[in-house]
Order: structure tokens, then sequence, then C-alpha cells
């Protein structure tokens, strides 16, 4: 054997180790939440940290006898630096279950660590569809692109939209958001004039835009990650791009609860395609609100929180199912299939391809008691991720 597939292998067997003694009973179990809590997406992991004590707090610290102690670990939203806390929390921390994953490099990083230490990867907020390819050990609780964008594609075209400029995000999620909106929006007979992809890091959406608005679209389509919105909808007004003719649409991420309240009016009457809106009309949906605000005074829950709520809860009911073994491949297996309800509706997670089923809204950003908010006005129910078996 040569030296670098012997050192591979020792670094593969010490990872099977550490996922063995994990699962120890009587010992807590921990669950090691690995966020970007600094830099462009601090957002979601201000979010998803929020949710998951919120669940803990509801639910409680103790499952089937064991201890639950969450790890929350700062990857700056780096891939390099997950890869190597995902590393330490499975070897020396024998987490049972790594979660979070704020950006699709983070959880796809992450994949070959899950695969040899079988464990668990519980991907709360990242969504490009391919993700959960990377690894059977992962499941996702947030949602995906393909599952989104294609709902928007429909709309658009029966509302008067037939030439559309699309601007996504350079990277998985927005390539996805790409494609998924042309090949629909074009067999609706729409046309998509141009595709614009900027910078995932530190973007100058300007140019970008005054492009579009010399293309003068009926449409702009937009996808950008979590926290990059309201840099988008400052510019596109700026530009009087809205005065121009030009509609903005694009998926929930562009209208993110987290920031809409402070875009302005100027986002009255957007129209976006997601799974979560913190106005969702559900009794649970207005208990999970309300808890959150009380618990994190001038925050309120977006679907970044929700991924993580979600994503919490389908930790708990897997070790409740195994009786708090929390043996990789059993955890895994009792998270596959769960049914039930989310602060967004209906959840599935799809045995098959361990991602998630659920409804997709059509929204409008509204004024609601002085807030803005993401107003569902319609419904596809049970849509499965479109990206899954072409
Ligand atoms: C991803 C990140 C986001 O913040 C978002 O809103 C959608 C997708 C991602 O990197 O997969």
């Amino acid at each position: 054997m040569d030296k670098r597939l012997f050192l591979h292998s020792v670094a593969g067997a010490a990872l099977v180790l550490a996922a063995s003694q994990a699962a120890a009973q009587n010992t807590p179990f921990k669950i090691g939440l690995i966020l970007p809590m600094t830099g462009q997406s601090a957002s979601t992991g201000r979010q998803i940290e929020a949710a998951a004590r919120l669940y803990m707090a509801q639910n409680g610290d103790t499952v089937a006898g064991r201890k639950i102690e969450l790890v929350v670990k700062d990857d700056t939203g780096l891939p390099d630096v997950t890869k190597r806390i995902a590393q330490e929390l499975v070897v020396n921390e024998k987490v049972g279950v790594l979660a979070g994953f704020g950006l699709t490099p983070l959880a796809l990083a992450t994949a070959p660590i899950a695969t040899q230490s079988r464990t668990p990867e519980v991907v709360m907020a990242a969504a490009t569809s391919s993700i959960t390819e990377a690894s059977p050990f992962i499941i996702r609780s947030s949602f995906t692109l393909p599952q989104v964008t294609v709902s928007m594609a429909d709309w658009a075209p029966k509302n008067g939209i037939k030439k559309v400029v699309t601007l996504v995000s350079d990277y998985g999620p927005g390539i996805d958001a790409e494609k998924f909106f042309k090949e629909r929006f074009t067999f609706n007979g729409g046309q998509v004039v141009d595709a614009l992809r900027v910078p995932l890091r530190n973007p100058d959406f300007a140019p970008f835009l005054q492009k579009v608005r010399d293309e003068k679209p009926d449409a702009l389509f937009v996808f950008v990650p979590s926290g990059a919105g309201a840099a988008v909808m400052k510019q596109f007004l700026e530009r009087g791009m809205d005065k121009a003719g030009i509609r903005l649409i694009g998926t929930g991420d562009v209208t993110d609860d987290d920031q809409l309240n402070d875009m302005g009016d100027g986002a009255l009457g957007v129209v976006t395609a997601h799974h979560y809106s913190t106005d969702h009309d559900s009794a649970l949906n207005k208990q999970f609100v309300a808890a959150f605000k009380k618990a994190n005074p001038g925050m309120r829950p977006n679907f970044m929180a929700v991924g993580g709520y979600d994503g919490m809860r389908v930790i708990y009911q897997a070790l409740k199912a195994t009786n708090g073994k929390g043996d990789g491949p059993a955890l895994l297996a009792a998270m596959k299939g769960q049914i039930f309800e989310s602060p967004r509706g209906q959840v599935f997670i799809d045995a098959q391809t361990r991602d998630i089923v659920q409804n997709v809204y059509l929204r409008k950003v509204e004024k609601k008691n002085g807030e803005l908010y993401n107003v569902e006005f319609d419904v596809l129910k049970d849509v499965k991720d479109p990206g899954k078996n072409r």
C-alpha cells in the first residue's frame, strides 16, 4: 500500500471507530451543528441556531434517556473549514449527527466524511438538487432550487410574462435555478432572452442590472442566496427598473423574511415561489413564529429557521425511534420516510431520495399591520425535487 493510501485508510478507520463510540448508550448524544456564523451568510447561521435552540427548549434536552448536546461551530462559510470542523466533530467530539450546512459547497465538502464515518448529515439550508447524491448519509430538511423554480416558471407565462432575463449567483443553486427556469418557462411558451451569472462572493449587481434595463424583458427572474436579496432589491429600485416596466420575480430567497422588512415599499407586489413564509397561515406556524420572536427579540424566522427546526425534529424522532442507540445507519434509516407537520405545512422525507417533499407556495409581498410579508396566494401540493431521476 502506498503511503497516501495507507494514511487515507487510517483516517477512515478512525472515523468509523469514532462513529461507533458515539453510539455508546447513556453518554450524551451530540449534534454537531456547523453553520456560517460570520461572513456573508451569517444570517443563515443565526436563523438556524436560533431555531435549533427553540426546538430543544420546546421538546426538552433528553431523548430516549440520552441528554442532547448541541455543539455549534462557525465555519465562516468556507468549505475547507467546514470539512476540518466536521472531521474534528466526528473524531474528537464523537457527534452522532452532523447538521447545518449554510451553503452548497459546505454540504458537499462534508459528504465524504459522512460516508466514511457512517454519520447522518442533515442538510438544513443548502439547496442544490444534487447534494443528496453526494453521500447516502445525507438527508435534507431545507428545499431544492428546482422544486421552487419550476412553480415560478409555470406561474409567470400565465400572468403576462413572456420574455425573461435570468440573474443567478454563479454556483450550484443558481445554476439549478437558471436551468430549471429556462427549461420549464420555454416549455410553457416563454422566452429566456439572456442568462446572467453573478459571483457568489461580494457580488456587484449594478453592471448586470444595467444590462437587463437595456434588454427590457417583461421580468427579471432572480436567485441569490439568503442575505443577498436586499442588495438586489435596492439596486433594482435605484435603477428605476420597476418604473421601466420590468417586473422582479424569483425564488423566495430574494424576498427573504429575514430582510424583507428593511427592503421598503419598493418590494410591494414582488411575486416569488418558495416553501415557507413567516406569514404562512396555520396554527402551528403562528405558534412557531410567536415562540421564535419571543426567544429572539428583533428577529423573525425565515425559511432557514424552518429548515433548522424541522432538521432537529428529524434527528430527535430518529433517536427516539432507535431507543437512543445513536448508531449512524440505524438513525439514517429512522430519518427516512418521516412524515410530519412543519410550520411550512405537511412534509415528507422521501426514503428513496432522502430529500424533502413539500408544498410550494406562490406569494406576493404585501403590507400587513405595518410590516412587509410574503403573502401566499396559491399552493402546489407535495412537490418532489424535479432534479431527481432525470
Ligand atoms: C443556498 C444558500 C442559500 O442561502 C439559499 O437561500 C439557497 C441555497 C445554497 O448554497 O445551496
